[in-house]
Formats: structure tokens, sequence, C-alpha cells
């Protein structure tokens, strides 16, 4: 069952966790007692291939066996085989690496930034970020993540980052002197929910109006998640900018920041770095990521799967939303709905006092979603 964890000396930023994993295979994790727990967390949005995949250890120990970090002094040529492939997807022109989701919001922000003042458009400093965003923890990503649990405390927060109420009062903050407007297509920590596509249309007109760069945050919705590769792709969106983590490396820490070429080349020599950013480790395993993700059918299994877990989810909550390989529904109390699928051998993430989140490894079978209806059932 599960582990109490035993005091040490590790801070309590996540509180008490009350299990402790081992070790990991395909759609399963494992405690130290050899309990088998069926995993619809993915490490939350991140193990698309699933645990210890063959090709993700492969790439991984023959990467540790040849090099694994020189700094980006030099050039690597996993990063530009990379850079080009994720280019190539979506359409943009240039990329940066970096470790993190919210590392890459926060390049992204300061390239928005740089990018007016290149313009010589001293007035265009404000962020725009909608309610319910969620774009990281360091200070520029906290500050367009408008949700007061988790800035309180931080004062002072980044200048000239907005944000309103309701996502039509955001809309009109967006003016001449916006730098950039922050979308995610699917508020994933905001609860799972998508955002109409009528709603970033209007966003993406305004963004083109006042000349405000569009940045798309796929750091949750990327790497297939909702069974497209972006899941801005049938929005119709073309944005400017497109930030992505969580699910490019399967685990291994990584982040890319994705550009037009006009607005990248206001990163010059000295601008923005990062000492591990797409270090040879990261981009050798990305590349396996995306290769194995980017296949048409690969994609065609995530639509498939996730309409077959709407379906079951239709049965087990209220109001179910997302796309792809990732829903959220609605429960009476999601701490507890979660603590008794842990107790029933399945890992669910709680997003929100009533929301529970589920985004298992895009690796996921029919059987696997049958399973997790029979053990929910049970609860
Ligand atoms: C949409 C989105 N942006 C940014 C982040 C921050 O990413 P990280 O935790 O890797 O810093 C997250 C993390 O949940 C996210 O969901």
């Amino acid at each position: 069952m599960s582990s109490q964890t035993t005091p040490s000396n590790l801070m309590n930023n996540y509180g008490t966790r009350s299990l402790e994993i081992v070790r990991g295979e395909g759609m399963y994790l494992y405690d130290a007692a050899d309990r088998q727990y069926l995993d619809f967390t993915a490490g939350i949005a991140v193990c698309a291939l699933g645990h210890a995949h063959p090709a993700v250890a492969e790439a991984l120990t023959t990467q540790a066996q040849t090099l694994l970090h020189c700094s980006n002094l030099y050039e690597i040529p996993q990063q530009k085989q990379l850079a080009t492939k994720l280019a190539a997807l979506s359409g943009l022109d240039q990329v940066l690496f970096c470790n993190s989701g919210t590392e890459a919001n926060e390049a992204a922000l300061k390239l928005a930034r740089k990018y007016a003042a290149t313009r010589n458009e001293a007035q265009r400093t404000q962020i725009v970020s909608l309610p319910g965003a969620f774009h990281g923890r360091t200070l520029g990503s906290l500050s367009i993540t408008p949700k007061p649990a988790y800035q309180n405390g931080y004062a002072p927060l980044v200048p000239d980052c907005l944000s309103g109420q309701t996502l039509e009062e955001t809309l009109d903050l967006i003016s001449e002197r916006t730098a950039a407007c922050f979308v995610e297509v699917v508020q994933g920590e905001g609860g799972v929910h998508p955002l109409p596509e009528p709603l970033l249309q209007e966003i993406a007109q305004r963004c083109r109006e006042t000349g405000a760069l569009l940045v798309v945050d796929e750091v949750q919705t990327g790497v297939g998640r909702t069974g497209t590769f972006y899941a801005y792709e049938p929005m119709n969106l073309r944005p400017d900018i497109v930030t992505m983590a969580k699910g490019l490396a399967n685990g291994v820490p990584i982040g890319a920041v994705l550009a037009r070429e006009e607005v990248a080349a206001a990163f010059t020599p000295g601008s923005h770095g990062t000492t591990f950013g797409g270090n040879p480790l990261a981009t050798s395993v990305a590349n396996v990521v995306v290769d194995t993700v980017s296949d048409p059918a690969f994609l065609q299994h995530v639509s498939e799967m996730g309409r077959y877990l709407q379906g079951k989810l239709e049965g087990l909550g209220t109001e179910v939303s997302g796309r792809g390989l990732m829903y959220g529904i609605t429960v009476g109390d999601a701490k507890q709905f979660v603590q008794n699928a842990q107790s029933q051998g399945v890992l669910l993430t709680a997003v929100g006092e009533k929301r529970v989140r589920f985004v298992p490894p895009l690796i996921v079978e029919a059987a696997h979603i049958d399973e997790l209806e029979k053990k929910l059932k049970a609860l």
C-alpha cells in the first residue's frame, strides 16, 4: 500500500507525499513493495511514451556513454536536428532550448519585450495573460499566472503583466502597449478547460490589429497530447512564439521556445542563455520522442484513445472536458477522489478543489482505459 514518507531535509513546498515510486514500466508505476499503479498522470503530462520505454532508454544510455554535456559554447548536432524537426512541425523558424516550461515562458516573455525594444517601441511593455492561465513559477512566468494562491507573498511581481477577470475583459486589455498575449489552447492547470476556438481567433485578431505578439504556451498540450502535435493546429492559429517542455523528452528536463524568424532575430549573441539548455543528453532523447509522436499513426492513436477515454469519463464525473489524452472531470472532492483512486491502484491528479485530471502516457490502450473505469467505478 502507500507509504507515508519519513522526515527529510527536503523543503516542504510539495507538502507530504503519500507514495514512494521506485520504478515504472509502460503504463504502470510500482512502489517499494512492488504494488502496481495504473498511471494516468504520466508525471504530470510528461512521460508521453510511458515508463522505461526501450528507445528512450537506448538513446539515454548511448548518449551517456558518448557525451552528456558540453555547454552552448559549442555546436550540438542533436540540438540542430531537433530544432529542424520542431520548426517544420510548427511552421515557425528558429528554436531556443532551455530546461523547463517556466523557463520557456520566461524566455518568451523576454523575447517579446526585446522584439518591441528592437523596433523602437519603448511603450510596448505589457504582457497579457488569461484568467485561469498557468505559465510557471519563476518570477516572470508567475507574473502572468493570475492565481493569488501562487502569487501571494512574492510581490513585487514583474511590472506590466495584465489579466482580466473574464476572458472577454482580457481581450480588451490587448492594445498598442501590449508586447505579447500568452494563451493555452487547453488550460491544463486551470482545470483542463479547452478555450473556445472563436475566442482564440478573436485574441489572435486583436493581436494582429494592435501589433502584439501571440504566444501559444504548448508546455502541457504540445508533443501530441491533444491528438495533433501542437494543440493550436486545428484552431487555425498562427502564433508568433510557441513554448514547449513537459512531453518533449519523456522526463529528461528540456524546454523550447519557437519563434518566427523576424521575432527570433531580437535575440542576438548575449541576449539570453542557459548552461544546460538543449544539452546532448536531453536533445538526443527529445529527437526520439518527436520522431515517434509526430508519426500520423501515433497521433491517430492518441485521438482514438482520447475519444474512448472521454466516453468512459462521462460515467464517472460531470463537466467532462478536454481534448486528445488530456481530460478533466468535476467531482465532489478532487483530493479525496485522487486518494481513493490511489488506494485502488490508479494514479490521477487533482487540479483545483473539484477537478480531476486524466493525462495518461500517450501509449495508453483501450484495455488500460477499461481497467481505469473498472477501478474507479469500484470507489
Ligand atoms: C501550460 C503550462 N505552462 C507552463 C508550465 C510550467 O512548466 P514547468 O513546471 O516545467 O516549469 C506548466 C506546468 O504545469 C504548464 O502546464
